[in-house]
C-alpha cells in the first residue's frame, strides 16, 4: 500500500476541551477517504490541522512523507482545500475567481486552466456574471474548480455537499468520482452516511473525539444498523395477529410493528405478503434507513457490550 497520509494519536483541545482526542488513520494513494460525523463532532477541526492551518496538541500528521510539523510549507504546496463554507468572492464572476487563483498561485498558462474548468463544470455562461447570482450547487462547483487550478494531487474537501439540493449533490459527486478516476486522493469530511456510502473507499466515524469505527465501506457497512420497514395497523387485535406471524417489535401506543429487513427487497415482500395471506390490514408502511445518531447509538452499543 503506497499511503499518501499518515495520521498518528492525533489531539486537540480547545480552552481544556479535548475535542480530538486520539485518532489513527492511513490514506492510500488514490483513494477516497470518508471522515464522518454530526455537527460538532471535530471534523473541521481534522482537516485544519491536516492542512496546516491549525497546530495539534498532540500526535502527527504526515502528507506525502512530510510532517505537518517541520514541512508545513511543502504540504500546502501539493495539496488544495475545499471549506465547509464557500471561499469564493461574490462581487466577481466565476471566471474572475477563478484567473485570480491562477495569479495568486502564479500558474503557468492559467487561462487555459480556466477554459478548461469551466466548461468540466458546465459554469461556462454562469462563468460571466457575478457570483452573488449563483445558486448554492453552482458555488459548490466554483469553490471545488478553484481548489483544482493547480492540479492537486491530493484534495481536501470538508462537507463538499452539505446544504446542496439532491440534484447538486449527485453532480458534485460525479465530479469527485471523475477526480478519483485520475488518480487524486481525497479526504472528504460529511454528515451524511449515504455520501460516504457513494464515494469512499475508507470511512471512519468521528465520535467524542475518537474514531469509533472504521474500515473499508462494506466492513463498517456489516456493522451498522439494518434498514426497517415500519408496518401500522388499526388495532391492538391486529398489530398483535401481525407479530405473531412476522415477528418484530411492537409499539402498542402507536400500534406500529418494526420489521429489520435489511433494505432486501425480498426480506420486505415476504414480509408483506405473509401478512397478506392471513388478510391482516396494513394500515400504512414506511421503510426507515438508519440515521448517522442510530449508528453511533448501535456502535456505542456494541461497544459496551463488548467490554
Ligand atoms: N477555534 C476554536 N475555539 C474553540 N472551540 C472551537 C474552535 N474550533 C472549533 N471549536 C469547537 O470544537 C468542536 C468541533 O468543531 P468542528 O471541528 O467545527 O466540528 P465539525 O466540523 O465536525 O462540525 C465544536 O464544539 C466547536 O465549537
Ligand atoms: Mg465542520
Amino acid at each position: 500500500m503506497n499511503e499518501v497520509i499518515r495520521v498518528s494519536q492525533l489531539k486537540k483541545s480547545f480552552s481544556g476541551h479535548s475535542i480530538i482526542d486520539g485518532i489513527d488513520f492511513v490514506v492510500p494513494q488514490g483513494n477516497i477517504f470518508a471522515l464522518i460525523g454530526t455537527n460538532g463532532a471535530g471534523k473541521t477541526t481534522v482537516v485544519k490541522m491536516m492542512t496546516t492551518l491549525l497546530k495539534q496538541d498532540e500526535g502527527t500528521i504526515q502528507v506525502n512523507g512530510l510532517d505537518s510539523s517541520t514541512e508545513a510549507e511543502k504540504i500546502r504546496e501539493i495539496i488544495s482545500l475545499t471549506g465547509q463554507f464557500t471561499a469564493v468572492d461574490d462581487v466577481l464572476t466565476g471566471r474572475e475567481n477563478l484567473v485570480l487563483i491562477g495569479k495568486l498561485r502564479h500558474l503557468k498558462d492559467y487561462q487555459k486552466r480556466v477554459d478548461t474548468l469551466l466548461k468540466q463544470f458546465d459554469l461556462q455562461e454562469a462563468a460571466k456574471r457575478p457570483v452573488s447570482t449563483y445558486s448554492g450547487g453552482m458555488r459548490r462547483k466554483l469553490d471545488l474548480a478553484m481548489s483544482l487550478m493547480s492540479e492537486p494531487r491530493i484534495l481536501f474537501l470538508d462537507e463538499p455537499t452539505t446544504g446542496l439540493d439532491p440534484q447538486a449533490r449527485a453532480v458534485l459527486w460525479q465530479m469527485i468520482r471523475q477526480l478519483k478516476q485520475k488518480g487524486v486522493t481525497i479526504f472528504l469530511t460529511t454528515q451524511y452516511l449515504e455520501e460516504a456510502e457513494q464515494l469512499a473507499d475508507t470511512v471512519a466515524i468521528l465520535n467524542k473525539g475518537k474514531i469509533a469505527l472504521q474500515g473499508s465501506m462494506a466492513e463498517v457497512k456489516k456493522r451498522l444498523p439494518q434498514g426497517t420497514i415500519e408496518l401500522a395497523f388499526a388495532d391492538q387485535e391486529t398489530l398483535k395477529q401481525a407479530e405473531k406471524r412476522v415477528g418484530g417489535e411492537l409499539n402498542e401506543e402507536r400500534l406500529t410493528l418494526t420489521v429489520t429487513t435489511n433494505d432486501e427487497v425480498q426480506k420486505i415482500t415476504e414480509v408483506l405478503s405473509a401478512l397478506q395471506q392471513q388478510q391482516i390490514q396494513i394500515l400504512g408502511f414506511a421503510q426507515k434507513n438508519p440515521t448517522l445518531e442510530d449508528v453511533f447509538f448501535s456502535i456505542v452499543n456494541q461497544q459496551e457490550a463488548g467490554k
